[in-house]
């Protein structure tokens, strides 16, 4: 997203980029499209994806987005296009429509920090979203290093709790677990691969019957993951049995 190297001359070598003022104005358009599909399709609400260094992340996070216009340099830049998303999705879809914003507290690779995050959700919540979502990959880690140091979770509970309901995720298995995150402070949670193993997480997470990775590819099959599902599965750092 860089603005310091001439558009045509990096397209035809294939290197990223920065985009065109059009070229943002259509992207947001495509989100605010998105949304209204959902919404027209009878959905209740959507989740605006601004982590894991896709598009909006890349906005955010002070590595990736060097532009020095009116989409970065300043914080209030590097947010607005995530911002700008947020309006204009309000002004289509119908006020009761519920609107969740992922974000990645930090993500290094992107120069997104936890303090530039907190500052993004004081945004966001005045914006009016309805959920905010961490990505934390794994809800025990530190926002710092250090004594004093709070889970991530913890951190926006903390600056933002009670403001907004807090979705958080991230290495979420067992009882434990839940109440580890919602010790932290979160409203809510999510799994990913806990819901992939066992589809009727939710209902048998009381028990004691939640086993971890890695799964033999017959526990997987006989949770109904077809045999392509569990091949790309096997792409995932000792979730399959070797
Ligand atoms: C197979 C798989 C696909 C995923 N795809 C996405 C995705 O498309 N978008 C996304 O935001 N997160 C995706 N994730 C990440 C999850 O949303 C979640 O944040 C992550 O897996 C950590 O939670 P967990 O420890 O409960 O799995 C994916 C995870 C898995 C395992």
């Amino acid at each position: 997203m860089s603005s310091s190297v001439n558009e045509t001359e990096q397209s035809s070598t294939g290197y990223s980029r920065s985009m065109g003022e059009q070229e943002i104005e259509e992207a947001i358009q495509w989100f605010v499209n998105a949304a209204q599909r959902c919404s027209s399709a009878g959905f209740d609400g959507i989740e605006i994806h601004g982590a894991h260094g896709y598009l909006i992340s890349q906005f955010l996070g002070t590595k990736t987005n060097r532009r020095e216009d009116g989409w970065g340099g300043s914080k209030k830049a590097r947010f607005r296009f995530l911002i700008e998303i947020l309006r204009r999705i309000k002004k289509t879809v119908p006020p009761n429509f519920i609107i969740a914003v992922r974000i990645s507290p930090i993500y290094p690779s992107c120069g997104i920090t936890i303090e530039d995050s907190l500052d993004l959700s004081r945004y966001l919540i005045d914006e009016g979203i309805d959920i905010l979502h961490l990505s934390c990959w794994d809800i025990t880690k530190k926002a710092h290093d250090g004594p004093d140091a709070l889970p991530i979770t913890a951190e926006f509970s903390r600056k933002i709790g009670g403001e907004i309901p807090i979705l958080t995720t991230g290495g979420i298995w067992d009882e434990d677990d839940v109440s580890e995150a919602f010790f932290q402070g979160a409203d809510m949670l999510g799994v990913g691969r806990a819901g992939i193993a066992h589809p009727d997480w939710p209902s048998r997470v009381h028990t004691d019957d939640n086993t971890r990775p890695p799964f033999t590819r017959k526990q997987l099959s006989e949770a109904d993951l077809s045999p392509v599902f569990i091949d790309y599965m096997c792409r995932w750092d000792g979730f399959v049995e070797d």
